[in-house]
């Protein structure tokens, strides 16, 4: 993949759902200048994600998955982010599975974010308030969110980075996903820029170090 080092890294992100994440990554990326979201791939038609990619003027794909095997759905999802030049993808509430000859043409340029922090409470099925539930369900006292590569499985790729946030006596799911998300929010884009750093300057990434942030000090438009 031939790729200009002076121009924003182009990226794209892939989601199901209604895109928060993506949002995130779109607001951020004019501050940071490191990466451009060019592409917005999602499985559903209907997805949150889809409108916001049109709002702010980028590129979309709709990838079906019904009756087709997972190298053909590789092989569409390739042909399309070479045509774009697409060197990073930023998974963001993505619930399908990166075919295999996607995850081997892209190694350590895809990106998921995850709503715990891994290893625990993640894998098939784990997303959402499932992810939450758990949670709770086990008592801990600290949850987070973590930024990790994608292999062939859910949520087994090595971790990039992981931010820990609190769990407080009396929170039920809406408040522990309210205050993982917004987390969610500054870490996901500060990763990707973090990433997209180390691609300019031909390097690998070193370990992503997470600032100290007062959870409480973040605008309500930052959640
Ligand atoms: C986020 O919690 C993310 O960690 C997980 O899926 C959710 C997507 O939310 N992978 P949104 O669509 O970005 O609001």
């Amino acid at each position: 993949m031939k790729f200009d080092s002076s121009v924003p890294v182009p990226i794209a992100v892939f989601a199901s759902g209604g895109g928060t994440n993506l949002q995130a990554l779109l607001d951020h990326e004019q501050t940071s200048g490191l990466y451009k979201v060019t592409t917005v791939v999602s499985d559903r038609k209907e997805a949150g994600a889809l409108r916001r990619a049109s709002v702010a003027n980028r590129n979309t794909l709709v990838i079906s998955n019904q009756g087709r095997s997972q190298d053909e759905i590789g092989e569409e999802i390739i042909r399309h982010l070479s045509s774009w030049d697409i060197q990073v993808i930023a998974l963001a509430g993505y619930l399908r599975l990166i075919p295999s000859i996607v995850v081997h043409a892209y190694p350590k340029r895809i990106l998921n974010i995850h709503p715990a922090l891994l290893p625990d409470f993640g894998g098939e099925g784990m997303y959402g308030d499932r992810v939450h539930q758990a949670v709770l369900n086990v008592g801990v006292e600290v949850t987070g969110a973590t930024v990790h590569y994608v292999d062939e499985e859910y949520d087994t790729g090595a971790i990039l980075a992981q931010w820990p946030v609190p769990v407080l006596p009396g929170d039920d799911i809406k408040a522990i996903s309210a205050r993982v998300l917004k987390i969610e929010h500054l870490l996901y884009p500060a990763v990707t820029d973090h990433v997209c750093r180390a691609i300019k300057e031909g390097i690998e990434p070193e370990p992503f170090i997470v600032p100290s942030v007062d959870l409480e000090s973040i605008s309500d438009d930052e959640k």
